[in-house]
């Protein structure tokens, strides 16, 4: 074969191969059409699904509108009660023979410079010392650390204070001691004693103890710590709001709890609520069935059944002040447990009791007492495992604390505190149902909520 002859003849079977494959390949490029077509239609069902599914589940989004900005009307503390604060210290110091407070910063400082210092390894002091030559009584020095003390400055600026208060501010260096600065305040008139804010830590006691020799250092006695439990109607308006608008939140949720939901849902739903409602810093415990048996337990992926019993205990922040309400449902209809039934309503009266038969001038032990006799004549006394409550204001747990030890500490108009019995029967159900009061002007317990729960299904 000439190489022609070869070419012709590759040429050949190539034209040869084209021709008898073309059938072939139309056919092919039919069936990828058709894949294609099929695959299009399938993505196209399953986004149209997806975009269906969006908008119903958009419009499926809980409406909480009736909570919007529930306290927006709520005025916050006005600058003039900062100086009430510090005349009713300077007197109480006094009283106690104290020459100043010296505090960190958290509750106690927002209470009476409205500064909020986080703490750190640095000591930021607000040190509160009596002196007649003031319209309050009181001197305020703010100890900083220098390279804060821009920052000290506008927070102090930030936080609005009256004339009557108008706080030095002293720094230390960083190879410095603080309590140097502490001591050379008090230079000219060593004090016999001082007295140290119950949170303050432990540096800071000892700090201040060895910098002032021969003074006496003490922790905060009830009646200087008696000054914050005590709430002035201003500080009570904002609470009422706050704990009446978390009552509502968990009412609103209530009926958006379903069966198959786990505790993170229910978590989800609850902080949506508080959050439309306006308070900030929100928290939620969820618990299910058996998880409720632990008053502290934490939310888990636990479902809920057409049987279970959930426990929502939940709270956030309005104006720097705290709410704490919980409430025990049923999912199922009357009767599906007697015994947990039994329960819920057990509780339910010790509240009551506690509302119908206790006030002021009755001693915090008494308060826990009566709603425990309540639960221990329903049988369910060893399952009460925590106190009644604890004071509640610009800490979630604050003073006076509800238990049957706190014998001393008596009840007195204008204190807020969780009345909050419950019943945990381990690995089996939990109980618990909070309301926050206030001790009225007659001495009779106001709810701060929007009322006990009547029912354990609707609440
Ligand atoms: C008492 O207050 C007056 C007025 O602010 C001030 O001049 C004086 O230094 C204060 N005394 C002490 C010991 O802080
Ligand atoms: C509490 O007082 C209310 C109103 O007087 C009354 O209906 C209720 O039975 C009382 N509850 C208890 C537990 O004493
Ligand atoms: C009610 O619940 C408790 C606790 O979970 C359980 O031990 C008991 O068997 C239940 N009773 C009925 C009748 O289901």
């Amino acid at each position: 074969m000439s190489s022609d002859e070869e070419q012709t003849s590759l040429l050949n079977n190539r034209a040869g191969y084209h021709g008898q494959s073309h059938w072939n390949r139309l056919k092919k490029s039919t069936m990828i059409i058709r894949a294609f077509c099929v695959f299009s239609v399938l993505i196209a069902l399953a986004g149209g699904t997806w975009i269906i599914q969006r908008c119903l589940n958009t419009n499926k989004e809980i409406d909480f509108s009736s909570l919007k900005d529930y306290c927006k009307h709520i005025p916050s503390i006005q600058s003039d009660e900062y100086t009430g604060r510090h005349k009713r210290l300077a007197k109480t110091l006094e009283a106690e023979n104290v020459d100043a407070l010296i505090m960190e910063g958290g509750a106690s400082m927002v209470y009476y410079t409205n500064i909020e210092w986080s703490l750190s390894e640095r000591a930021f002091m607000v040190i509160l010392r009596v002196n007649s030559s003031e319209p309050t009584g009181i001197h305020t020095t703010i100890v900083t650390p220098a390279f804060e003390a821009t920052r000290a400055q506008e927070s102090l600026k930030h936080a609005n204070l009256p004339s009557t208060i108008q706080p030095d501010i002293v720094e230390w260096l960083e190879h410095k001691s603080p309590f140097e600065s502490v001591k050379s305040l008090f230079q000219n008139d060593k004090p016999e004693s001082v007295i140290i804010e119950q949170n303050a830590r432990l540096f800071i006691y000892e700090g201040v103890s060895n910098a002032l020799k021969d003074t006496r250092v003490v922790m905060a006695p009830q009646s200087i710590r008696k000054l914050r439990m005590v709430k002035s109607s201003a500080e009570l308006d904002i609470m009422r709001c706050a704990n009446t608008v978390t009552d509502l939140a968990i009412r609103a949720v209530r009926p958006h709890i379903q069966v198959g939901m786990t505790e993170f849902d229910i978590q989800k739903i609850m902080s949506r609520a508080l959050e439309v409602a306006g308070l900030t810093n929100t928290w939620v415990l969820a618990l299910v069935d058996e998880n409720a048996a632990l008053p502290h337990g934490s939310s888990s992926t636990k479902k809920i059944t057409k049987e279970s019993t959930v426990l929502i205990d939940t709270g956030g922040e309005i104006l720097k002040y705290q709410s704490d309400v919980t409430r025990t449902f049923f999912m199922g209809e009357r009767g599906t447990n007697q015994t947990i039934e039994d329960a819920w309503y057990l509780v339910r009266r010790a509240q009551e009791n506690v509302l119908n038969r206790t006030g002021a001038g009755m001693s915090c032990a008494e308060l826990d007492l009566t709603a425990r006799h309540v639960i221990e004549s329903g049988g369910f006394g060893r399952y009460f495992t925590h106190r009644l409550g604890h004071g509640i204001g610009l800490e979630g747990h604050e003073e006076p604390y509800l238990n049957q030890g706190n014998t001393d500490q008596f009840v007195t108009p204008g204190m807020t505190f969780s009345v909050e019995p419950g019943i945990y029967v381990t690995h089996q159900f939990g109980i618990r149902l909070e309301d926050v009061v206030v001790v009225g002007q007659d001495g009779k317990l106001e709810l701060l909520t929007s009322g006990l729960a009547q029912n354990p299904w609707t609440l």
